[in-house]
């Protein structure tokens, strides 16, 4: 390393003093016009920057900028303006019947996507996230209902729940045949083989036989004299395919020894109207609707 600047011998320009390998040596050339001045232009840009917009920081705010732009505000106006474009559709919603947000296919798709969202927040857990349902928690696709499939119907089970602490909660209780000792083991073996051979499946016919007339004194009160169900007391029917508790020999008897007794919990008071609405629109589209 040389102490002072010294001239290169071959092109006359001044050296930076830097050296490498005893005679590899660094001209101090310029930098290039065109980097230079995109430099300054750069410079000049930000100094206009600070002057429009928030820039510099001071103790407890900043520089606010002669457009006076904020982020903030701007998410702000946003969400304001898609509250505006949501409120139209719900205050509409509160305000109709359940039959005229069907009717019209603009609340109707909102109504939809609304409630498919609160479907999965709110139900799924229990009936499926397509209310496909399981074992004791009913599917909602089909159009076999326990408590009435019309909107109305619907919107009812939803806002006040089945068996739920909800004053207004759907309640019925089939009895406890076993455990309360209605009925012994024999007759409950009888009740489910006539039970079996209503919903068309295989059975004992001596014992379906004997099960008939216990049938008729001890639960055609609630699932009817044909076994087709009530569904003002939420009592299923027996006759078709579909089983809350499954269709097996075994299933059925504990059926009608515990009584069951499936909670579902209310949703007024967690939910609001509107959404409640729209879940019971959702629920009724999702195929079984009546
Ligand atoms: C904690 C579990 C649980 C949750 C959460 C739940 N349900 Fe239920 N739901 C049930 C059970 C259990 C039944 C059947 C009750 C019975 O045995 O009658 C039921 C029944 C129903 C029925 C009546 C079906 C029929 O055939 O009549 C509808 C409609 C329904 N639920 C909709 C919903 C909707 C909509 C939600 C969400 C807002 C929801 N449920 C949340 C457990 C639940
Ligand atoms: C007080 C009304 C009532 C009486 C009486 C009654 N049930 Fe029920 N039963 C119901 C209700 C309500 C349910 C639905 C329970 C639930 O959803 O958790 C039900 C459910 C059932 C189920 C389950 C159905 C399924 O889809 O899994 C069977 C089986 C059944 N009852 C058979 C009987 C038999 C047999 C008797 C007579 C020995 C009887 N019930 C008497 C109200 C009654």
């Amino acid at each position: 390393m040389a102490d002072k600047p010294e001239r290169d011998d071959v092109t006359g320009i001044e050296t930076t003093g830097h050296v490498w390998d005893d005679d590899l040596k660094e001209l101090n050339k310029p930098l290039p016009k065109w980097w230079v001045y995109v430099f300054y232009v750069t410079i000049i840009w930000s100094i206009g920057y600070w002057i429009l917009f928030p820039a510099w920081p001071l103790i407890s705010s900043h520089t606010e900028g002669l457009l006076g732009y904020s982020q903030r505000a701007e998410v702000r106006s946003e969400i304001q303006e898609a509250r505006a474009a949501q409120s139209q559709f719900t205050e509409q919603i509160e305000a109709a019947e359940l039959t005229e947000i069907r009717g019209n296919p603009e609340l109707l798709r909102f109504a939809m996507a609304g409630g498919e969202a609160a479907f999965g927040d709110n139900c799924a857990p229990c009936h499926g996230s397509g209310g496909q349902g399981f074992k004791g928690y009913p599917n909602l696709n089909d159009d076999s209902w326990i408590w009435g499939g019309e909107l109305e119907d619907i919107h009812q089970t939803i806002r006040y729940g089945i068996r739920s602490d909800h004053p207004d909660a759907r309640v019925s209780q089939m009895p406890r045949f076993g455990i309360d000792g209605i009925l012994n083991d024999e007759q409950i073996n009888d009740a489910a083989e006539y039970v079996r051979s209503l919903g068309g499946l295989e059975h004992d016919e001596a014992a379906a036989e004997r099960g008939a007339e216990i049938f008729a004194q001890q639960c055609a009160f609630c699932h009817g004299e044909n076994g087709k169900g009530m569904q003002d007391l939420g009592a299923p029917n027996l006759t078709d395919a579909i089983w809350l508790y499954g269709s097996s020999k075994d299933d059925i008897v504990t059926s009608i020894q515990t009584g069951r007794g499936g909670v579902m919990p209310n949703f007024v008071g967690r939910l609001d109207d509107v959404t409640i609405k729209q879940l019971a629109v959702y629920v009724h589209a999702l195929g079984g609707g009546q």
